[in-house]
């Protein structure tokens, strides 16, 4: 497997691949890769020659003090991508992917505000513009990302139909922890006290998502009872909760499925999580 940090160099090995007719699966990640991230690599071997693995912790979409912290480890990231029969792992240092004198971003204007994004366009206008800049350097045929970003995987949906990028978008199904909680980098910041407490995430979400299977349309209602829910745990504080139309992320539409998603902190972490459930007709 090769590990490549410059991002000329990725795209030149890239080009070579392309040219002998290979297709390239690429699976964009912030590292500190868990069960979620193989999900991925999988389904991206599955459907492609090549697999290539971003790691790059994107300082554009993180506040300062959560970018400081967030866990890091370039040797066990290596690894599994190994394991996992990955081709090529790219991991830029920020210097490289951000050039002094780096003055661009990309936006994805009416769905970033929607859900909690008008509080955070900042964060997805920071994972459209990495997004972007990764699918020029690595130029691949698919890219996988996780069901379990919805808000950012609708947006990524969006930004690759507006700005032509030649790249289908696969989504791949949220990968859960035995007890339910939705696997991510994050859960391994969370003290034993708050893991136990984050289960009671996936228990709210899945109890509203059967009400919206049953026929219930009270979507402000339904939003209130997911954040009463959670909030019976004492260390869980919901940050936003919401049940849309899955496709606009609009309340006042009724489409074909419907979303049922929520934020929450526990002992200061936010951690996401929903679930998309058809529509009774
Ligand atoms: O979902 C993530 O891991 C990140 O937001 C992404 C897509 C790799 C961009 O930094």
């Amino acid at each position: 497997m090769r590990v490549i940090k410059n991002p000329k160099e990725m795209t030149k090995a890239s080009r070579e691949t392309r040219a002998k007719g290979k297709t390239i699966g690429f699976v964009p990640t912030l590292g500190y890769l868990h069960d979620g991230h193989k999900a991925l690599i999988s389904a991206a071997k599955k459907e492609n020659d090549v697999v290539i693995v971003s790691r790059f912790v994107n300082p554009l979409q993180f506040r300062a003090k959560a970018f400081a912290v967030y866990p890091r480890d370039e040797k066990m990231d290596i690894a599994i991508c190994r394991d996992a029969g990955v081709d090529c792992l790219f991991s830029p240092s920020t210097e490289a992917m951000y050039p002094e004198g780096f003055d661009t971003s990309v936006e994805v204007e009416d769905l970033t505000g929607r859900l909690e994004g008008a509080r955070i366009r900042w964060h997805y206008r920071g994972v459209t513009t990495v997004v972007a800049k990764l699918f020029n350097i690595v130029q691949p045929d698919r890219a996988y990302f996780g069901k379990k970003d919805a808000h950012q995987l609708a947006i990524l949906k969006r930004m690759t139909d507006d700005l032509n990028f030649p790249i289908r978008i696969v989504s791949v199904a949220t990968r859960r922890a035995g007890d339910g909680l939705a696997l991510s980098s994050r859960n391994s910041m969370l003290t034993p006290e708050e893991r136990v407490a984050a289960v009671v995430i996936p228990r709210s979400v899945k109890a509203v998502a059967q009400m919206v299977k049953s026929g219930n349309r009270d979507r402000a209602g339904m939003s209130k009872t997911l954040r009463a829910m959670i909030e019976k745990e004492p260390n869980a504080k919901v940050d936003f909760a919401a049940v849309v139309d899955a496709e606009t992320l609009r309340d006042d539409v009724y489409g074909a499925s419907t979303l049922v998603y929520t934020a929450v902190f526990v002992g200061g972490k936010r951690l996401t999580d929903n679930m998309v459930v058809k529509s009774k007709t």
